[in-house]
């Protein structure tokens, strides 16, 4: 078993411990989490280690990206657990501060970025990558990362959160992970533990609609509507799964495409009662 590693839950305790690493010049890999960590965030974990001098995963589930009927309560959560994970997967420091420690208030500034959010979990999630790209936005001034690790599954996370950081020169660089798959192809989060065990011998689902597509576009299809068409018929025998969106969108600019040409992304969710689940796969056309 890993030696346990400091676990810190105030502003001026992380920036303490980093003031040091910053002026001796070692790099700074930031984890960004919400905690109850699977092996998509360990494999995040891993490669920040593999980069930086110091690999600090913060732990934080952050209210401002809920919606108010949103499973802000429900999330799960397990600071103990994932503490010895952080630290068997060789992070170096922890920071888990309390929603009073992040927002003590009164709260009024928020990043937004236009555009890009306002399809997919955009719009129905209003709201959610404001509280996405605010709590970013003072994770980096915190941490002052020189990397920042997000997983491929959240795409359109990864789009905005890129832009943001172009958008107003935060000095850190977004580093993509591929997403992580459990061995029947649904991806792996937070939100499966919530999953009935009917809904998630179903959730699988999610992924073969994808592959489904992919096979059609390997074949020549082309035709945005007629690929969206086959990943909802494949989405039909998961009975319990509501469908939220099916898209195909550009990669660059997530703007939805009608023929597919060049990189493009298509992406679901869907709600299994009360959880919802994303997934999405690239293609090249
Ligand atoms: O992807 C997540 O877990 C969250 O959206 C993030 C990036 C940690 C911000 O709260």
């Amino acid at each position: 078993m890993s030696p346990p590693i400091p676990r810190l839950a105030t502003v001026s305790e992380i920036r303490d411990a980093l003031a040091p690493v910053h002026r001796r010049g070692a790099s700074v890999g930031l984890v960004p989490t919400m905690g109850a960590l699977h092996e998509g965030h360990l494999s995040l974990i891993r490669a920040a280690r593999e980069t930086n001098d110091v690999v600090v995963v913060s732990i934080f589930v952050n209210p401002t990206q809920f919606g108010p009927n949103e499973d802000l309560e429900r999330y799960p959560r397990d600071v103990e657990g994932d503490s010895r994970k952080c630290a068997e997967t060789g992070a170096d420091l922890i920071f888990s501060p309390s929603v009073e420690e992040m927002y003590p208030g009164p709260h009024s500034t928020w990043v937004e970025v236009e555009g890009l959010t306002a399809g997919l979990c955009g719009r129905s999630r209003p709201g959610h990558f404001r509280g996405v790209c605010t709590v970013l936005a003072k994770l980096f001034n915190i941490c002052r990362p020189d990397r920042a690790y997000f997983g491929e599954k959240d795409a359109q996370q990864l789009a905005v959160v890129t832009r943001m950081v172009r958008n107003l020169d935060f000095p850190v660089q977004i580093v993509p992970c591929p997403t992580v798959r459990e061995p029947d192809g649904l991806a792996m989060s937070s939100r499966n533990a919530r999953l009935t065990p009917e809904e998630r011998a179903q959730a699988p689902t999610l992924y073969r609609s994808l592959r489904a597509a992919q096979e059609r576009i390997r074949a020549g299809e082309r035709d945005a509507a007629a690929l969206e068409e086959i990943i909802r018929s494949v989405l039909t025998e998961a009975p319990l799964a509501e469908i939220d969106y099916v898209e195909i969108v550009r990669a660059d600019d997530l703007s939805p495409v009608a023929i597919l040409t060049g990189d493009c992304l298509m992406a679901v969710a869907v709600k299994f009662g009360g959880t919802r689940l994303i997934d999405n796969l690239r293609v090249s056309a």
